[in-house]
């Protein structure tokens, strides 16, 4: 990654300039949900993980997550455009999955729009499968892939007790 990128847990003034890159990278085409005070709830949450990747001079990507008791949720993961291709994505996916490990998760879901091929080629280099297509997934508007990534081997997550 870019050394002067560094990624950390995301703070309460953050929370606008998320909403804003969620609105303009993520949700471009559908109605904006992640708006600053639903990303402030989710910062706050305690079973959330919120983290973003900082340069000097503003945010260059960010990521959240929810942890459930077995496995954990990516709800959003963006990287500013002209910061693209240089780890900075990689390094938010790894920071994640590695507090899961940490937490004992068994898996990471996520969904993703069908036709994002670059995501898909992104989640694929990481090792996430897609398992369904879910059509109208997107405010009945656009489909998703439900992707998954084992971070415990299903046959082994099932034996825990
Ligand atoms: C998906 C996204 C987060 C990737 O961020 P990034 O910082 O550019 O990704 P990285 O540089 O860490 O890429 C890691 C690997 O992913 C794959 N990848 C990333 N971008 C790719 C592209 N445009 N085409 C094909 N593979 C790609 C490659 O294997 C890449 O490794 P490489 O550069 O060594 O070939 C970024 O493109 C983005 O923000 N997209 C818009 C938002 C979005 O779609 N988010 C996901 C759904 S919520």
């Amino acid at each position: 990654m870019d050394p002067s990128i560094e990624i950390s847990v995301a703070r309460r003034r953050d929370a606008k300039a998320i909403a804003e890159m969620s609105r303009d990278l993520i949700e471009n085409g559908l109605n904006w949900s992640w708006r600053r005070k639903r990303v402030l709830d989710t910062i706050l949450h305690p079973d959330c993980v919120v983290i973003v990747a900082r340069t000097r001079l503003k945010l260059a990507g960010f990521a959240v997550m929810e942890f459930h008791e077995t496995h954990c949720h990516l709800n959003l993961l963006a990287v500013r455009p002209e910061l693209r291709r240089r780890a900075t994505g990689h390094a938010l996916l790894k920071w994640l999955e590695e507090s899961a490990q940490v937490a004992g998760i068994a898996r990471i879901n996520l969904e993703v729009r069908s036709t994002n091929k670059i995501a898909i080629s992104f989640y694929e280099a990481h090792g996430y499968e897609v398992q369904t297509k879910i059509r109208g997934y997107y405010q009945g508007k656009e489909s998703a892939y439900s992707m998954v990534h084992h971070l415990i081997a299903p046959e082994i997550a099932e034996q825990r007790p």
